[in-house]
């Protein structure tokens, strides 16, 4: 028995791009840089945050083992996923279930809505009576607040992606998968149903006792469902904790941008503003070659930040920061 669902170990990903021989005939892009965290055996909604380019839906496709780390581990309950997938690929196909608006040709284009249910019913959960299954699909979905007469009987092409995206939890009820990847589940859907997503996936933590693991670029979202809280910077972890603290006191100060370019509710006019904006595109050009990566923008930079790469530390109630500003390696600058 171990204590965790899914934990990547030492993780770095590096994808060769163009030709040429060897490792250095190509252009190289390191993605994941020693990524190391858990999902703990026990419901829970883990958010990875960070800006475009930062790594999350690499971490999504590794955690789903549609790739394999360049170095390090990925584990599922203890073992390699690329064993599971070996030896045990259904059950880990049924415990470990994607949420993505087209997770990986999941919807066959030419199949209707109700086959590809019904052939996840039969393959994942060894249910062959069709009318049984029927039943089930139906009051999966009423469950979930979807019209059935609405969405059955039409291919996936003619859904909406937010109709997409929310028929990846009626799969879910249907499944019941322990660990669900959630890569921007949320990104197609319109405000008022993105509340009623967000509902149901708290609903299937409390009431199927299932994990997630949360991605998104939008820390609002991530704040309201989530209970843990894990930043992504230019492929680097710089933060982890509960999200509340790390919402309300983020200690990186990358973290500290994010938090400040959410949404603040202005108490005056009573409406949403937002505090600060990035520039995604032009700032994910300044990954620096070594030392901290978020040294070109971090205001606090200090000389070791360039020298040297911070440990991802712990400084205490759980929350583990990469920062030389805290822990230790303060002391040392
Ligand atoms: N198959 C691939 N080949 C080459 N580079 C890749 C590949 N997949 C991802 N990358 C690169 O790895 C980095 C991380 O990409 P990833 O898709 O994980 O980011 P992301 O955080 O999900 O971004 P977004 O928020 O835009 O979805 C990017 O620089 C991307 O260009
Ligand atoms: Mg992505």
């Amino acid at each position: 028995m171990t204590d965790h669902l899914l934990k990547f170990d030492n993780v770095s990903m590096i994808f060769k791009i163009g030709g040429g021989l060897g490792l250095f005939g190509g252009k190289r892009v390191v993605a994941l840089n020693d990524v190391s965290f858990t999902i703990p055996d026990k419901p829970g909604i883990v958010a990875l945050v960070g800006e475009s380019g930062s790594g999350k839906s690499t971490i999504a496709r590794l955690a789903l083992g549609l790739l394999r780390p360049t170095v390090g581990q990925v584990l599922y309950r203890g073992r390699e996923i690329s064993e599971w997938l070996k030896s045990d690929k259904y059950r880990f196909r049924r415990e470990v279930q994607a949420v993505f608006q087209d997770p990986y040709g999941i919807y066959n284009p030419y199949y209707k809505v109700d086959r590809v249910l019904y052939l996840a019913l039969r393959k994942l959960m060894r249910i062959n009576d069709r009318e049984y299954a029927q039943s089930l699909i139906v009051n999966a979905m009423k469950t979930l607040g979807m019209r059935p007469e609405e969405v059955l009987g039409r291919y996936p092409h003619q859904l909406s992606g937010g109709e997409r995206q929310r028929l990846m939890l009626v799969l879910s009820l249907l499944i019941k998968p322990r660990l669900l990847i959630a890569d921007e589940p949320v990104s197609m859907i319109d405000a008022s149903l993105r509340a009623i997503f967000l509902e149901n996936l708290l609903e299937l933590k409390k009431t199927l006792g299932i994990s997630c693991l949360y991605i998104t670029h939008d820390l609002i979202t991530a704040n309201y469902v989530a209970d843990e809280i894990i930043v992504l910077c230019h492929g680097k972890i710089v933060e982890i904790g509960d999200a509340t603290n790390v919402i309300r006191d983020p200690l990186h100060p990358y973290t500290k941008l994010l938090v400040d370019s959410m949404l603040l509710p202005d108490p005056r006019a009573g409406k949403a503003i937002e505090a600060a904006s990035i520039d995604v595109r032009s700032l994910s050009e300044l990954k620096p070659e070594k030392g901290c990566v978020f040294r070109y923008r971090c205001p606090y930079a200090m000389k070791v930040c360039v020298e040297g790469v911070p440990d991802l530390i712990e400084v205490g109630d759980g929350r583990k920061v990469a920062c030389y500003l805290y822990g230790e390696q303060a002391s040392s600058v």
